[in-house]
């Protein structure tokens, strides 16, 4: 693959590539660089085929700015991405914007990988952005792990028995949240006792507590009454990574939904690039970002529609 800049040759291949996308046809931008600036579209090579393309450019503040992203091949989206992070490098400027349509799900979590963080979401001509920014300061380094066999779980209203088990899986997964064992287990008390149908757990067939999430029905404060609040979110540390997080957040959607509710919103450390993933794999999309919202980090707020 050869990511190279766009020449007036490669018009016919990208029309063709942007009319069978999202976009239906080739945005106005790009046809306008074709004719004029080929550098601001670059386009990546393979097989004698133009596989994605990206427009570009810097504009105001010295920042690079990026949108109109497609790809027939994820890996030449990513192609794109790694191009233009180091083209703001070589050339200097500070930042670079990247508006990625809400719908590319694995190109979203490239770009948390590399250390983009979401600005705001916009829309544009009926598609929505994720607005991701990049500075330069942070390069997360992290693995992803291979995925486990997904086993069958089963989820249900929780119960005082329950309480001692998810205290210890709230405290062990989220120590951040609770300073001592205890707290959890106030946590998980006061909600059994105030609003016991917010709290959802996902069972082992032998019925062994291994995840819980935590919902209030509104958000503080009430912004929107149809919005609810993802509190925490915990699965044992034996059975992560087999779709036990995305099977409780799809029941709380369904219990939320049964309660009037639209959406639900929960906040994330800008740093913590676990549960980013696992937000954006999950149907959430970021929605604002708040700078040193937490004690020691920003915040990121996500939210899911349902
Ligand atoms: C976040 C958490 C609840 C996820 O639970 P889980 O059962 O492991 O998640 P799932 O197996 O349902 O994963 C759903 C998707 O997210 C991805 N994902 C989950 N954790 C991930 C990780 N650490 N790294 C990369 N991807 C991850 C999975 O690969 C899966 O994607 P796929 O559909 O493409 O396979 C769990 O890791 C946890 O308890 N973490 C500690 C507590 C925490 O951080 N809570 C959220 C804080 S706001």
């Amino acid at each position: 693959m050869l990511t190279r800049v766009a020449s007036p040759r490669d018009k016919r291949a990208l029309k063709n590539l942007y009319e069978g996308s999202m976009y239906k046809e080739m945005p106005r931008l790009v046809k306008g660089a074709l004719n004029v600036d080929c550098e601001r579209v670059i386009v990546v090579e393979g097989q004698q085929k133009i596989l994605a393309a990206i427009y570009n450019g810097a504009c105001g503040y010295e920042h690079l700015w990026s949108s109109y992203l497609v790809f027939q091949d994820e890996t030449a989206g990513k192609a794109l991405v790694d191009f233009l992070m180091k083209a703001r490098e070589e050339r200097g400027l500070r930042n670079l914007y990247v508006f990625c349509p809400k719908e590319f799900v694995n190109t979203r979590v490239h770009l948390i990988l590399r250390g983009f963080v979401p600005e705001c979401i916009r829309k544009i001509d009926e598609i929505e952005y994720i607005v991701e920014n990049h500075d330069g300061t942070f390069y997360p380094k992290y693995q992803i792990t291979a995925p486990i066999e997904a086993f069958s779980v089963n989820l249900r209203k929780a119960e005082s028995k329950d309480s001692g088990t998810l205290a210890k899986i709230l405290y062990e997964s989220l120590p951040e949240d609770f300073a001592t064992a205890e707290d959890a287990t106030g946590d998980v008390r006061w909600w059994l006792t105030e609003m016991p149908e917010y709290i959802i757990v996902a069972c082992t067939p032998n019925n062994l507590p291994i995840g819980i999430i935590l919902l209030t029905p509104e958000t503080f404060p009430v912004l929107d009454e149809n919005l609810a609040l993802l509190n925490y979110i915990a699965v044992d540390k034996r059975f992560r990574g087999r779709g036990v997080g995305q099977a409780l957040v799809k029941e709380a959607c369904n219990v939320l939904r049964k309660n009037g509710k639209h959406s639900m919103e929960v906040d994330v450390d800008a740093h913590d690039i676990s549960a980013r993933i696992f937000y954006t794999k999950t149907g959430f999309y970021p929605f604002w970002f708040s700078k040193n919202y937490m004690p020691h980090d920003d915040g990121i707020f996500y939210r899911i529609d349902f």
